[in-house]
């Protein structure tokens, strides 16, 4: 079946017509030109663009894939959670798309999709299995029981795992998106050179801490600064990316070993990153079970995720009607 999908929960618009677990068509178009002159997404502007550019990325899509509205099965679209002004744009234009042309419409929800970019490049993989969802906005530990059943197990108390790489990043100076320069920067750099701290969570062996690593470098850069010192930028970033590296790999660890899964699957913008790819891979080598990442080219969002999760959230009968709303807050078990 052909699912077209819709993407708009931060700041990159995106249209993908998928087929199953295939990605037959995907446009996007990206806003970090704009953001990065405020060291940010701007929500207003994000709307705005997203405004702009979805009607002719639904037109490329189809395009590419060489159909039009009549070939398509069913209209899957991201609505929560993420940036309210910029969800409500492509739930707009789904509700709008479904009812003109007289299709399905799939609500998907945004982690829930970054976990199936996973299926694209992975035909054999398949639930149950742990989840590591990293991004801008979460950090979450998923115990992923089916395509549609979802378990959380550890999460962050606060800031996100790309939250922290972000906002250490604009510290030292780095452009926005923050956590992909800081992952080239710290190439060059030795992560022994400075002692960061990794916070605890008393409660739950298995949840995250960021924000006090990220307070901590921030303290750094600015204590050097009142001395008049400035920070080895390689150093500090190749440090706080083995830190937050460390972090992740002790509760994922502890996660497997909780759980009888024989397979981890990382996912989320910051799956990207290189040390954090390297430093699983490693672990699952050594305890002898598979691992699965993303395509760098589907860890970011997309459309053609939603596609594809919203190709199971189609099997196992998720409908909305035109009274679909968008939210900017949703739990991935429950979808409340
Ligand atoms: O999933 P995503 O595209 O958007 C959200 O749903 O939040 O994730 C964006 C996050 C940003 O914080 C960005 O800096 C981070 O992913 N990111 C990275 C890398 N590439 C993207 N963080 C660390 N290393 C990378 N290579
Ligand atoms: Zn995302």
């Amino acid at each position: 079946m052909n699912i077209l999908a819709i993407e708009s929960s931060c700041d990159d618009t995106a249209v993908a017509v998928t087929s199953g677990r295939t990605v037959l068509s995907s446009a996007a178009a990206s806003q970090i030109p704009e953001h990065v002159l405020y060291g940010g997404v701007v929500p207003e502007i994000a709307s705005r663009r997203h405004i702009e550019a979805i009607s002719s990325l639904y037109r490329q899509a189809l395009n590419a894939a060489g159909m039009t509205m009549r070939d398509i099965d069913a209209v899957a679209v991201t609505y929560a959670p993420g940036l309210i002004g910029s969800l409500l744009v492509g739930v707009g234009f789904a509700k709008g798309l479904a009812f003109a042309a007289g299709k399905p419409l799939v609500p998907v929800h945004h982690l829930r999709s970054h976990i199936a970019a996973n299926y694209i490049t992975a035909p054999d993989l398949k639930p149950p299995f742990l989840a590591l969802v990293i991004s801008g906005g979460h950090s979450h530990l998923i115990d992923v029981q089916d395509y549609t059943v979802f378990h959380v197990i550890g999460k962050t108390r606060d800031d996100a795992a790309g939250e922290c790489f972000d906002k250490t990043a604009r510290a030292m100076g780095l452009p926005y998106p923050g956590g992909v320069h800081l992952d080239k920067v710290a190439n060059g750099g030795n992560p022994d050179t400075y002692p960061l701290p990794k916070p605890r969570v008393d409660q739950n062996p298995l949840d995250f801490s960021f924000s006090g690593l990220k307070t901590a470098v921030i303290n750094l850069i600015h204590n050097h600064a009142q001395k008049g010192e400035t920070v080895c930028v390689p150093d500090l970033c190749a440090s706080v990316r083995k830190t937050v590296t460390d972090i992740l790999l002790d509760r994922t660890a502890k996660a497997l070993d909780t759980l009888p899964y024989r397979t981890l699957v990382l996912a989320g913008g910051v799956s990207a990153n290189s040390e954090i790819r390297r430093r699983m891979a490693e672990e699952c080598q050594k305890r002898g079970i598979a691992f699965y990442k993303p395509e760098l080219s589907f860890c970011g969002d997309n459309a053609a995720m939603v596609g594809v999760q919203g190709y199971y959230e189609y099997l196992a009968g998720t409908r909305a009607d035109l009274s679909l709303n968008a939210y900017a807050t949703m739990n991935i078990e429950t979808l409340c």
